[in-house]
């Protein structure tokens, strides 16, 4: 079983990437194969709305993006990680998530699989808010999204909220042990 993690923060070894490298452990720890993919090193630039993949299934721009497509189609477990930034994912995350336009059109204008063939997937999300009143329901309808017209089921979540200095995730008195367990259980189920 192939475990693919997304981490979509800009701050490196942060709150989310530790969660994230977590539930990877934690997958690791039952035989899966797992890879993490930091969107902060890629480059991913926004869709330009130019519907050419509306005929052809294929996104024009030649970037990271290209990387991305490829190890979606591959895994059978997605983990999407991303702090809250204005009640949202961040813009990172957001630009990914905006070129799988192509798969959108693949799927629903030309009648294909979206991720090249009819695989069951499972999907994760992992967040983090700074404040005591941290709004996850943006995210969560993006990220929901995004799974649905990837044909990925939706399993789950992983939220804390009033976390926000870097590392502070790590004084959680139960965070990491429910990353990596969340990890095992994405791979057994
Ligand atoms: C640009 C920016 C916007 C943010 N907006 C919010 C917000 O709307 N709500 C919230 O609860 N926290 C917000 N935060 C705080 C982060 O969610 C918090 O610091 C989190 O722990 C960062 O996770 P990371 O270490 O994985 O990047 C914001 C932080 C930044 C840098």
């Amino acid at each position: 079983m192939k475990v693919l993690g997304i981490a979509g923060s800009p701050r490196r070894d942060g709150n989310t990437d530790i969660l994230l490298a977590e539930l990877m452990r934690g997958a690791a720890s039952k035989g899966a194969e797992v890879k993490t993919i930091v969107l902060a090193d890629l480059k991913i630039s926004p869709c330009e709305h130019c519907d050419n993949c509306l005929k052809t299934g294929e996104c024009k721009i030649q970037d990271d993006m290209q990387t991305i497509y490829q190890e979606f189609e591959r895994a059978d477990v997605v983990v999407l990680a991303s702090p809250i930034q204005f009640s949202g994912i961040t813009a990172p995350m957001k630009a990914m998530i905006d070129r799988f336009q192509s798969r959108w059109a693949r799927k629903y204008v030309l009648k294909k699989p979206p991720l090249g063939d009819e695989r069951p997937r499972k999907g994760f999300f992992v967040s983090v808010g700074g404040r005591k009143n941290a709004n996850f329901e943006p995210s969560l309808v993006m990220i929901k999204t995004i799974f649905a017209v990837l044909n990925i089921s939706y399993t789950g979540e992983l939220l804390f909220f009033k976390i926000d200095k870097k590392g502070a995730i790590a004084k959680h008195p139960d965070a990491l042990r429910q990353a990596f367990l969340a990890g095992q259980k994405l791979v057994e189920s």
